[in-house]
């Protein structure tokens, strides 16, 4: 059974430590591995992507493989074809394989037939690739995880439920702000709760996002934003962090919606690092599930 990537818990906190270190030195030498040697990575979008894409694309570039981006409309699954039938046929041409779609369930399908290892790259519930990166960025700020605070304030989205997962198997404590009726189930160990300002009080890190997904009911737009609007991350509720804290954003953001300018670009947000660290920990990943190098 090959290994799969869909909501992060298929790591150890061994690997995912060991994942992290490996996306350090990869970053600081980017060209220094050939593990997709002339394969193929498979990458399907069914939903719109700029960061995720882009990063995918040049992390199987950067390890010598070739990047295959297949876009729903070229496929024949908009013709009815099944997802097993697609994994059959994608596992016997490429050694790994990446899908963004909505429902969990059609990602769990690839995986299940799939002969290579499927990694989720954003589905409804999950976004770990994203926290992948999310992580990296915070041990390279804080030069460790164990200990630290990520306050998460907003809606209890696929963003929020991986940062749970992946930052408690990392040893940091994530608390999450949310209104009531957008709040997360519980993960363990994270710290749900309504109060954005409770949650961001001392934290080292406070993370924001869009406060209507691609999976979201696009009529449910102006209701979330009423809803919402108290959560925004902006330098008042920024000051009540430690003084050294970061602000966080997986991006696309709105900002003076979910994020004020003021901190999308201020001197406190390690934003556009976290973009490109999306990269680094991405190919950290393909040589853990495909290069043999964690074997
Ligand atoms: N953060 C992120 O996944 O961005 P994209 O939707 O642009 O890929
Ligand atoms: N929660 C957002 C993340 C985008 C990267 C979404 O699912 O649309």
């Amino acid at each position: 059974m090959p290994r799969h990537f869909l909501t992060g818990a298929e790591l150890s906190r061994d690997e995912l430590m060991r994942l992290l270190e490996r996306a350090r030195v990869l970053k600081a030498e980017p060209l220094s591995s050939d593990a997709l040697h002339r394969r193929t990575v498979a990458l399907i979008f069914q939903r719109p992507s700029t960061r995720t894409r882009v990063s995918f694309e040049a992390a199987v570039a950067e390890l010598g493989g070739h990047p295959m981006v297949l876009r729903t409309d070229e496929l024949q699954l908009t013709r009815g074809e099944s997802m097993r039938d697609t994994a059959y046929v994608l596992s016997r041409h490429a050694v790994a394989i990446g899908i963004r779609t909505g429902p969990d369930e059609l990602a769990g399908e690839l995986a299940a037939h799939g002969s290579v290892p499927v990694i989720n790259m954003l589905t409804a519930r999950h976004h770990p690739c994203q926290a992948l990166a999310d992580l990296l960025t915070l041990e390279e700020t804080f030069g460790r995880l164990e200990g630290l605070v990520l306050a998460y304030v907003g809606d209890g989205n696929n963003v929020a439920r991986s940062l749970a997962i992946l930052g408690g198997l990392a040893g940091v404590e994530v608390r999450i702000a949310s209104p009531s009726g957008y709040e997360l189930e519980p993960v363990a160990g994270a710290v749900l709760g309504t109060d954005p300002r409770r949650a961001v009080s001392g934290a080292n890190a406070v993370y924001t996002d869009v406060w209507v997904s691609m999976s979201d009911d696009p009529s449910s737009a102006a209701r979330r934003r009423e809803a919402l609007a108290p959560y925004r991350l902006d330098d008042a509720l920024l000051e009540l962090a430690a003084p050294d804290a970061i602000a966080l954003h997986c991006l696309p953001a709105h900002p003076g919606e979910e994020i004020s300018s003021e901190v999308l670009y201020g001197p406190r947000q390690r934003i556009w690092e976290q973009a490109e660290n999306r990269r680094h920990a991405q190919k950290a990943l393909l040589e853990f599930l495909v290069g043999g190098r964690f074997n």
